[in-house]
């Protein structure tokens, strides 16, 4: 598969752009040139859910911090919690304790519908089971996100969005007529094409092939380093985790440690 065409940047703020341009900026970091900007923060996040046995712990006083344009991988055993965190940050589910930040704003202090609007313009998230509606083909899937956040042109976005990951020619195919790739492939147009802030993204190729799954990675990094999205994902894939900036280990609901890749280390200045 080609890729070809370019994803646009995500708008920014006049801040962030000057601290670019001028690295005027206190602290960043040289061998990336991102700048060390929070966006995405949980303090002290748990959930319990109740079952058979009793109160579970399924994630047990989880802190963290991401900076914009940084890729995040989530890694650990099946049950570790790695889903239900994902979940919670993106605004999909509600913590029993703790508090989530997005940008600025608390989305642990939202109810369902400023959640909900939070995600519309804000957050991509991509299942591991894609998730595309049946009843609708590639283009009007990748549409759908466009529509609900009120946007005009969706669908010239849309097929500009189709394009970059390969798939014009399938603009018009149902889901059940692509195959598992292609319909990943529509999957992350569809978590890209409002250009969010952050993409979450749980084993993005936990159904591909080797090849296929590394053009899927291949994309979601270029995404990355285009429109400046922070990336965070869930995966099994020690290749693919290595290829993000901190990755970080988790077991039984908790974040056991942090780690930093070889090419990821820099000095940063202050
Ligand atoms: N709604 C629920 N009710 C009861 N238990 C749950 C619920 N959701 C998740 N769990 C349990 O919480 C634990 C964490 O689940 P989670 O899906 O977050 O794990 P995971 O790390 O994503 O695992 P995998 O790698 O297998 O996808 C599991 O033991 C699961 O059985
Ligand atoms: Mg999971």
């Amino acid at each position: 598969m080609t890729i070809t065409g370019e994803f646009p940047a995500r708008p920014q703020s006049g801040k962030r752009d000057g601290n670019r341009n001028t690295h005027a900026n206190n602290k960043y970091d040289l061998k990336r040139m991102k700048t060390f900007e929070s966006v995405l923060k949980a303090q002290q996040l748990s959930k319990q859910v109740t079952s058979p046995g009793g109160l579970l712990t399924i994630l047990d006083r989880v802190d963290l911090e991401i900076n914009q344009g940084e890729s995040v991988a989530i890694v650990g055993v099946s049950g570790a919690g790695k889903t239900t965190l994902l979940g919670l940050l993106a605004g999909l589910d509600v913590p029993s304790e703790g508090k989530i930040w997005l940008r600025d704003e608390e989305i642990t202090a939202m109810d369902e519908d400023g959640r909900a609007a939070l995600r519309a313009n804000h957050v991509g998230f991509v299942f591991q089971s894609f998730h595309l509606i049946s009843s609708l083909t590639a283009l009007e899937n990748v549409m759908l996100p466009l529509e609900l956040s009120g946007a005009k042109h969706a669908s010239d976005i849309a097929l500009r969005a189709l394009q970059n990951v390969g798939l014009e020619a399938r603009r018009g195919h149902y889901p059940n007529q692509l195959s598992g790739g292609e319909k990943q492939r529509v999957a992350i147009a569809r978590a890209f094409v409002i250009k969010p802030t952050v993409l979450f993204a749980d084993e993005p190729t936990g159904n591909l092939d080797q090849h296929t799954g590394e053009t899927v990675i291949d994309l979601l990094f270029r995404m990355n380093s285009e429109s400046n999205t922070t990336l965070v994902l869930v995966t099994h894939d020690t290749s693919l985790a290595s290829r993000c900036d901190r990755i970080l280990h988790m077991n039984a609901g908790r974040i056991e440690r942090e780690e930093v890749p070889e090419h990821s280390r820099s000095t940063n200045v202050e």
